[in-house]
């Protein structure tokens, strides 16, 4: 069964570890960290961007087909199904399609619009049972194709989105989606700090997960980050293993042109991946 996020990012928040979002892209992706979280009695956020959502073919097949392999997988851990950097008509859709967590990313509004909307969206989460993340300060990189700078988070916006009732929050410390360049100056801890002390204890949420070495990453939890989010690294580790494969020539060999067969070194490999980020953010057995 899916659930909110709340339950697990509350835990988190408390027992001073974070529940991994993994973003899937299709069926193999989504088994594969669905299959690790139960190996590994981990809790998990399954991460939908709007390109996937519409790469599946819209999100009802998204939420039609994780509820499925809940149930035939025999999944026990709690999973949530969340909308990634969701616009405000992407949300609703996210709503409908039976999703269990959305993400509002109202960051490239004028503050009071994003607190208008937000406000709107939290009140029908809390009607349907659903938790909802904002954002504030946007996180830099590209996402979707769409580049944001990348900011420090204003902590007063934070309070002032936090008190809103949403669930966890996002608020950006430096961080960036995708690979970080050499000249990276790290995450802002100062900030993250002020944002903590303002906000009290609301989950946070730190995005751009891979890449960030691990001391920032336990770091970050110490100040109480209670969800991370990683994608890049999980389609890079795919991508190589794949590119191994196809290399080898296996996939013209006996049988090996088998899409099962040349998914399988993609789809290992992104096990191997999640395994590696639940072990540092500390979420294995806490299901
Ligand atoms: P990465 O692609 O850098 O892992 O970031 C993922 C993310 O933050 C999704 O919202």
């Amino acid at each position: 069964m899916l659930v909110s996020a709340k339950e697990m990012l509350e835990k988190a928040r408390d027992g001073k570890y974070a529940v991994g979002q993994f973003n899937i892209n299709n069926l193999e992706w989504t088994k594969a960290v669905l299959q690790t979280a139960e190996e590994l009695k981990s809790p998990v956020i399954l991460g939908v961007s709007e390109g996937a959502g519409k790469y599946m073919t819209g999100y009802k097949t998204v939420a039609s087909m994780v509820k499925a392999m809940i149930e035939e997988m025999k999944i026990t851990v709690p999973v949530a199904l969340h909308l990634d950097h969701g616009s405000y008509e992407g949300c609703y859709k996210c709503i409908e399609a039976g999703f269990s967590s959305i993400m509002f990313d109202g960051s490239h509004y004028p503050i009071a619009e994003n607190v208008e909307k937000t406000t709107e969206l939290v009140k029908v989460c809390a009607e349907k049972g659903m938790s909802i993340e904002a954002e504030v300060g946007s996180i830099g990189g590209e996402e979707d194709g769409v580049v944001g700078m990348g900011e420090c988070a204003d902590p007063d916006e934070c309070k002032q989105v936090a008190d809103l009732g949403v669930t966890m929050l996002a608020a950006g410390i430096g961080n960036i989606h995708g690979k970080y360049p050499a000249n990276w100056a790290g995450l802002s801890f100062d900030t993250l700090a002020a944002i903590k002390d303002k906000v009290g204890d609301m989950p946070l949420v730190l995005h751009g997960g891979t890449g960030i070495p691990e001391d920032q990453i336990k770091k970050a939890i110490s100040l109480g980050v209670a969800k991370i989010n990683v994608n890049t690294e999980c389609q890079l580790t795919f991508a190589e293993a794949t590119r191994k494969y196809i290399e080898a020539g296996k996939d013209l060999e006996g049988k090996g042109f088998d899409p099962r067969k040349l998914l399988a070194p993609g789809v290992e490999a992104i096990k191997g991946t999640v395994k590696e980020k639940m072990e540092l953010f500390g979420s294995v057995g806490k299901a």
